[in-house]
């Protein structure tokens, strides 16, 4: 076992460092004051090749594995969560998916334009009535000759009204419960097709976040993504992606909340002596760091198995799950650790604390997670290998691929 970053890891890090550091840290706090989303963000991702970091060349992408992946997750929700979510989306939610599920007329049309920022992707599964309950969506597909006519609504989509791709989930015969759903591709622009924004979000201010309307939307038969009825694997399987950016975005969150502490620490005196002197708060702030080191241990080992193109939905559960409980409880302490300066935006932790709050819902609850350890813990769930596993990394396989940002 190597903890060492290979020198290909260390430039894609080093890479979105910086872009995130020039090109959003000086603006972000008043784009989340004002709840602006900026597209131009978005399209300098693309041009850096960080929306295609782990797709293959072969369909426009960096080639990059998932250790580069969550270096590139961790860097951006440094500096703000809005950043992570459009990989979480974009990425690892549907990109991915793609390369797993798709055929290759598929992957050309659709992923190819994707990893290099030319389209830009999200994923519809929740619903106003369904949410870690993903097996009851209530949209419905119902086959129409070569199309199907969509009905229904998706809520929570981030990247909604950005998104030119939608992967979208429904059934084609609700009386079958998690086993009539059925993926697919849906375009911006086709007729009953709309969007919308949410307001008044806790935070991820400066993100899009919305729902989706489908009022008889005709969907080609060739925008289906996998069978009639594998809807519920492939939505299962982009999860495990998703899941795995958020862990990976929340040990940037921990970083920065541990980072903004430690610099507080030594400005702020009481009692005549710098607070970071003060043992509760070294408490909070070993707790920090204790997190971050776990967090990032349970990614990396996430990664592996990805990189190997190995089953890891036990593992990158508990990866999601212990970093975003790891950055909420950081955030929750570094707004201490600032006292009531932490409680205004005059310093970014009052951000952190709102960004963090998401995570520990979104992509299987705190609660999903718990029941899924306790059941691999109890044998009460044991995972098979899938019919259609995630190929293994390009650069794992080739690690002197050369850096073709
Ligand atoms: N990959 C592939 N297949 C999978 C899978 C995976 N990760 N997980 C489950 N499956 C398969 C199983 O093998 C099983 O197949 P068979 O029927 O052939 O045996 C089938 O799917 C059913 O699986 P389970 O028996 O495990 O289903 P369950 O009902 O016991 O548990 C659950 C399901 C774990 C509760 C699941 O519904 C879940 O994780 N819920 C949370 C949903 C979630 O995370 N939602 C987030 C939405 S995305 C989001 O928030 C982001 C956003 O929009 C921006």
């Amino acid at each position: 076992m190597n903890f060492d970053l290979t020198s290909d890891q260390k430039q894609v890090r080093d890479m979105v460092r910086e872009f995130a550091q020039r090109e959003v840290a000086p603006y972000i706090q008043e784009w989340d004051a004002k709840g602006e989303f900026h597209r131009e963000v978005l399209t300098k991702m693309g041009e850096l090749g960080i929306l295609g970091l782990p797709i293959p060349e072969e369909y426009g992408g960096s080639g990059f594995d998932y250790i580069s992946l969550a270096l590139a997750c961790e860097e951006l929700e440094y500096v703000d969560t809005f950043l992570r979510v459009i990989m979480s989306v974009h990425v690892g939610l549907n990109s991915l998916a793609l390369l797993q599920w798709g055929t290759e007329a598929q992957k050309q049309r659709w992923l190819t334009p994707q990893a290099t920022g030319e389209k830009i992707a999200t994923f519809g599964l929740t619903e106003p009535n369904a949410g870690s309950d993903a097996g009851s969506i209530e949209t419905t597909a119902t086959r129409d000759g070569d199309s199907y006519l969509l009905n229904g609504a998706k809520m929570w989509i981030s990247l909604a009204e950005v998104a030119d791709h939608f992967l979208v989930f429904a059934s084609v015969d609700r009386s079958l419960k998690h086993k009539g759903l059925t993926a697919f591709v849906v375009e911006r622009g086709m007729p009953g097709f709309t969007t919308g924004t949410i307001k008044g979000k806790l935070g991820v201010r400066a993100g899009n976040t919305g729902e989706l309307a489908f009022d008889n939307v005709r969907v080609p038969l060739e925008n289906r993504i996998g069978e009639e009825g594998e809807g519920f694997k492939i939505a299962m399987s982009c999860i495990d992606q998703g899941r795995f950016t958020v862990g990976a975005g929340a040990v940037g969150l921990t970083r920065a909340c541990l980072d903004a502490s430690v610099r507080y620490a030594h400005e702020r005196e009481t009692f005549g002596v710098e607070i970071g002197r003060h043992q509760l708060v070294q408490q909070m702030i070993a707790k920090m760091a204790l997190g971050y080191e776990t967090s990032w241990l349970l990614t990396a080992k996430a990664a592996e198995l990805k990189n190997r193109g190995v089953r890891n939905t036990r593992e990158t559960s508990l990866m999601k799950w212990h970093a975003c409980d790891v950055a909420l409880q950081s955030a929750d302490d570094a707004i201490q650790i600032h006292g009531a300066y932490g409680f205004s935006n005059e310093y970014p932790v009052e951000r952190f604390w709102r960004n963090s709050r998401g995570a520990v819902i979104y992509e299987g609850t705190r609660e999903i997670h718990t029941i899924l350890q306790a059941e691999y813990a109890l044998g009460y769930r044991n995972d098979k290998p899938l019919s259609h596993p995630q190929p293994p990394a390009v650069g794992y396989e080739n690690p002197e691929l050369a850096l073709t940002l």
